[in-house]
C-alpha cells in the first residue's frame, strides 16, 4: 500500500488517501504510523462504516486499547452492554453536554494517559460539528527561553473530578472513590519523536505543585490561552464515516458543538500510552531527524 499524505498546515494535520485501514498489512500500518509521528493528527475520508471489531483491529496496531476511567469506575460498560474500550460519541437535540466541547488532551488526568484517539463519525449535522486540534510541539517551541526556563522541571496537577462528576454528572460506583488526579511534567518529552511538548489543558489541569495557588493559577490561564492560539490549529470538516486519528500526547483538540438541534455520532477507540516523562532542557535534545516548528508569533 503507497498512501498519499497531504499535509493540513505545515504544523499539523495531515489527509492520507489511498489507505485501506481495515485489510492493513504491517508495510501499510508502518506508513500510517511514519506519518502519525510526523503530523500528529491524520484525517481518512471514503472509509467504509467499520464494526466494532473493525475498530478495535486497527486500534490494537498501535498498541493495547485505553480503557475511560467512565467504564473502569463508573460502571458505563454494564449498563451499556458495550464492549470496554468503546466510547460512544453522541449529541443529539436533547444532549445538555457534548463531548469534547473544551480544548483538552484526553483523559489527561489518568497516570497513563491515551497516546492516541481514534475517531469515526457515522452521522454529521448538515454543517458545524468540526473538531479543532492545536500542536502542543509548536506552542512549547514558540515561547521564549525565559518562559522555558520557569517550566522546567515543574510539574502540574490533573484532574478527572471537573470535568465527570459537574460537567458530565457521573459518580463513581463506589462513592469512596474518586475520579482520577495524577502529577504529570508539564513539558513532556513525546516517546516517538523525540520531541518536547507542552503538556496542559484546561479540562483537566488544575494546580501547579511547585508554585503558590495564585501564581499557579495565573501561569496555567497564560499557558491555556496560549496553547489554544490559532497559530498552532488546524481544523477538520467532517464527512460521512471519516475517520481522525490524534496524538494526544502532543495535541490539544476541542469538539465544536454548533449545531444544536442536528445530531452527530460516532465510535472513538484510545490507546493506552505510558506515564509522561519530562523533558530536562539543557540535557535532551531534538533528534536531528525531526523537523521543529516554524510558527513564528509577533513580538
Ligand atoms: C473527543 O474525543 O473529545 C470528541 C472529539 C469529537 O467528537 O470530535
Amino acid at each position: 500500500m503507497a498512501i498519499e499524505v497531504t499535509p493540513l498546515t505545515p504544523t499539523l494535520g495531515a489527509e492520507i488517501a489511498g489507505a485501506d485501514l481495515v485489510q492493513l498489512d504491517d508495510d501499510g500500518f508502518a506508513e500510517i504510523f511514519d506519518a502519525f509521528v510526523e503530523h500528529s493528527v491524520l484525517f481518512f475520508r471514503d472509509q467504509p462504516a467499520l464494526t466494532e471489531d473493525q475498530h478495535f483491529a486497527f486500534a490494537e496496531r498501535f498498541g493495547e486499547v485505553h480503557v475511560h476511567p467512565f467504564e473502569r469506575l463508573g460502571g458505563r460498560p454494564s449498563a451499556s452492554g458495550v464492549k470496554p474500550g468503546l466510547l460512544r460519541i453522541r449529541t443529539t437535540a436533547e444532549s445538555t453536554v457534548a463531548a469534547g466541547n473544551r480544548w483538552h488532551s484526553d483523559v489527561s488526568c489518568d497516570e497513563e494517559p491515551p497516546q492516541a484517539s481514534i475517531l469515526q463519525l457515522h452521522e454529521i449535522p448538515p454543517v458545524g460539528g468540526d473538531t479543532l486540534f492545536a500542536s502542543l510541539y509548536a506552542a512549547y517551541e514558540a515561547l521564549s527561553d525565559r518562559m522555558k526556563q520557569y517550566l522546567d522541571g515543574l510539574t502540574a496537577r490533573h484532574s478527572g473530578e471537573d470535568a465527570y462528576r459537574r460537567l458530565f454528572k457521573m459518580s463513581t460506583v463506589d462513592p469512596s472513590v474518586g475520579w482520577p488526579e495524577v502529577d504529570h511534567p508539564i513539558v513532556r518529552r513525546h516517546a516517538d519523536s523525540g520531541r518536547p511538548a507542552l503538556y496542559v489543558d484546561r479540562e483537566f489541569t488544575h494546580s501547579i505543585n511547585e508554585l503558590p495557588k495564585e501564581e499557579a493559577r495565573a501561569l496555567l490561564e497564560f499557558l491555556f490561552d496560549h496553547c489554544e492560539r490559532a497559530n498552532f490549529q488546524c481544523r477538520f470538516r467532517w464527512s460521512a464515516n471519516a475517520i481522525a486519528i490524534w496524538d494526544n500526547r502532543c495535541v490539544l483538540h476541542h469538539a465544536m458543538w454548533d449545531y444544536w438541534p442536528h445530531e452527530r455520532r460516532g465510535n472513538r477507540i484510545s490507546i493506552k500510552g505510558e506515564r509522561p516523562i519530562g523533558w530536562r532542557l539543557g540535557h535532551d535534545q531534538v533528534p536531528a531527524d525531526r523537523q521543529q516548528s516554524i510558527v513564528r508569533l509577533t513580538a
